[in-house]
């Protein structure tokens, strides 16, 4: 843990201000889809700390499910390339799903999971993201629920990694420059 704090100029959200923030979504998420039974997909890896503690606060019929999509390999800038790496696996044909995805950036991932799973003939498609990076997105994606937003640094922990490291880290940090340039 020690060699991943010394690697941190900051933390910008702690496990406390994270369990709120989410409990909040969860409580909103359960009122506005009370008796529709959504589908919550999981955008893999990044997303499932915050999908497993999303859930839990979440107090209505649901399920659950995991889309894997390849973007970012191992550097630090999206390549704008994106593709499928594991489908889903539920029929969401008339379903009410929500994208449940760590960080949007440049928005890229997003636009295209909205209409890959759009095209999959779901009812609804919204998207929840745990953290809205303010920057010049090449897309303009809607985002309807998040909880947190950050300024254009790298960030890290809370399942959001810099070369599959510090995923496990249980708060937010913001990542040293040295250590990705
Ligand atoms: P976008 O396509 O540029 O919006 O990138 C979204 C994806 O890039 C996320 O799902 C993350 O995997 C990754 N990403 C973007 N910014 C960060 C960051 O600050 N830290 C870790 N991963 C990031
Ligand atoms: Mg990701």
């Amino acid at each position: 843990m020690d060699s991943m704090i010394n690697n941190l100029t900051a933390v910008l959200f702690d496990e406390v201000a994270i369990r709120k923030r989410i409990k909040d979504i969860g409580y909103e998420l359960s009122k506005v889809y009370a008796d529709k039974n959504p589908v919550l997909i999981c955008i893999l890896k990044g997303s499932i700390v915050f999908m497993s503690d999303l859930i839990r606060y979440m107090t209505i019929p649901l399920e659950i499910d995991f889309l894997s999509i390849a973007s970012y390999g191992h550097s630090n800038k999206s390549s704008g390339v994106v593709k499928i790496r594991k489908d889903i696996e539920l029929d969401i044909t008339g379903r009410d799903v929500i994208i449940v995805e760590d960080i949007i950036d440049s928005g890229l991932s997003l636009q295209y999971i909205r209409e890959y799973l759009q095209h999959h003939n779901a009812k609804s498609v919204a998207t929840c993201v745990l953290i809205n990076k303010k920057c010049l997105r090449d897309i303009e994606v809607k985002i309807d629920y998040f909880g947190f937003e950050v300024e254009e640094e790298f960030i890290v922990g809370f399942g959001l990694d810099y070369a599959e490291r510090y995923r496990n880290l249980p708060y937010i940090g913001i990542l040293k420059k040295e250590v990705y340039s």
